[in-house]
């Protein structure tokens, strides 16, 4: 319908980016980039008249986006008939527009396009030879000056490399050792970098993402601490099957943030002072700053109380009290960093079990026990839990008996 729309008003639309890549690649993506021949924001306020929905407009940047009744969002853009006269190195040509707006893309593979009016319908646009990249697996840059414009985009090839299995083609990997001496990465603001190492975080296998951007010597120039040895990439690649594992349990409550889990990874052999300065690199807020040193302080503080769990093979309600402040978060990281079977084995059950399940008892029947209201009440529950942690009490009938003593 959407190709019935731009004919109506007499524009061309196309579907672009990584919803086409992902089409040819057979891989599920829901996010429709569409771009328009013409005025992009009326296309979306005529989309948003038949399907319902609203529109949100970015006049600056003629887009618009237009999100659904179901809560899908489509992103509209608007390609203009221009003069290419950036970067300055090459001749001033004139393109089509949506030949134009896809060569200011990142990768070919992300630069293909699908025509949507109706006499076209479907037909595939590939103007930089996109689907032989998508054959040969390859990553590859449109032009030459790729990452002078945008050096994220060292990161962002890392990251779609190691998602499709790809390899980052010769030309492009000197273009990123070029910008990577150049110091390129050096301009970019901090907020940039760490939402790039967000959406890498994300990935699958994210462990085998930082280890490229090792390679291409980037986490020694963001901190040098961050350097990777062997002990470093052992901790990360059990941080990605630890996440994968928790992924599996589909548990209902929010997801926890992977990056938090591979920056205490990456973070493991720094200190405090050390750490504060590569948040404030990554332009941190002090908030954030602190929480997130808090969360390693905790963390490091639990570690150390496990270890004497371990040390006098204690019951499985003290390893839950090590450890119940801490958020998801932190909990994956310590399975991940632990070494001991009964640790993580302990914590899987505390995630997906204990966390959650409370007592029958509540501090209503205390009062009926004739107890006098006060700081004693949260001991007793403490203990009354913790007992049925350990499989001592778990009948009401057992926990009231227990609270009583
Ligand atoms: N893009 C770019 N340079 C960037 C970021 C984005 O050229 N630094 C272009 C890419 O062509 C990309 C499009 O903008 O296809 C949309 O960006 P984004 O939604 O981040 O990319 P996707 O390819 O959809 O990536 P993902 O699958 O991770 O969502």
């Amino acid at each position: 319908r959407a190709g019935e729309i731009a004919e109506e008003l007499g524009v061309e639309a196309y579907v672009v980016g990584g919803f086409v890549r992902d089409l040819l690649l057979a891989r599920p993506n829901l996010d429709m980039d569409i771009v328009i021949e013409g005025d992009g924001i009326a296309f979306a306020n005529r989309l948003v008249q038949e399907y319902g929905g609203r529109v949100k407009e970015h006049d600056k940047f003629r887009t618009a986006v237009a999100i659904l009744p179901d809560g899908r969002r489509i992103d509209v853009a608007t390609a203009r008939l221009e003069y290419y006269e950036y970067p300055a190195a090459l001749p001033t040509v004139q393109l089509s527009s949506i030949k134009m707006d896809l060569f200011r893309r990142d990768f070919t593979i992300n630069a293909l396009a699908v025509r949507l009016n109706p006499k076209s319908f479907g037909k595939l646009v590939d103007f930089f030879d996109a689907q032989r990249d998508l054959k040969d697996r390859n990553i590859r840059v449109l032009h030459s000056l790729s990452f002078v414009e945008d050096p994220t985009r060292i990161i962002r090839a890392i990251r779609f490399e190691q998602r499709f299995g790809f390899r980052i083609g010769g030309q492009t990997e000197r273009l990123i050792k070029n910008a990577v001496q150049m110091q390129f990465f050096q301009r970019l603001t901090g907020s940039r970098i760490f939402n790039e190492f967000k959406l890498l975080c994300e990935e699958k296998n994210a462990s085998r993402c930082i280890v490229r951007l090792e390679e291409f010597k980037l986490l020694g120039q963001l901190h040098p601490g961050l350097e990777l040895n062997a002990k470093k990439i052992g901790l990360l690649e059990k941080i990605d099957e630890v996440l994968d594992w928790y992924r599996l349990l589909f548990l209902p409550e929010p997801e926890p943030d992977p990056w938090m889990i591979y920056l205490l990874g990456l973070c493991s052999e720094m200190n405090d002072a050390e750490v504060a300065d590569l948040t404030d690199r990554l332009n941190f807020s002090k908030r954030d700053q602190r929480e997130f040193l808090s969360l390693r302080e905790s963390v490091s503080t639990a570690f150390n109380r496990i270890g004497g769990w371990i040390s006098r093979s204690g019951p499985l309600s003290e390893l839950c009290l090590a450890i119940e402040t801490l958020p998801a978060e932190g909990l994956l990281y310590l399975m991940a960093r632990s070494t001991r079977e009964e640790v993580r084995k302990g914590i899987s059950l505390y995630l997906t079990r204990l966390r959650d399940e409370g007592i029958a008892i509540t501090g209503q029947d205390l009062r009926r026990l004739g107890l006098t209201p006060g700081p004693a009440y949260g001991e007793i529950l403490r203990i009354v839990r913790a007992a049925r942690i350990d499989g001592q009490a778990e009948a009401r009938e057992e926990q009231l008996a227990l609270a009583r003593r």
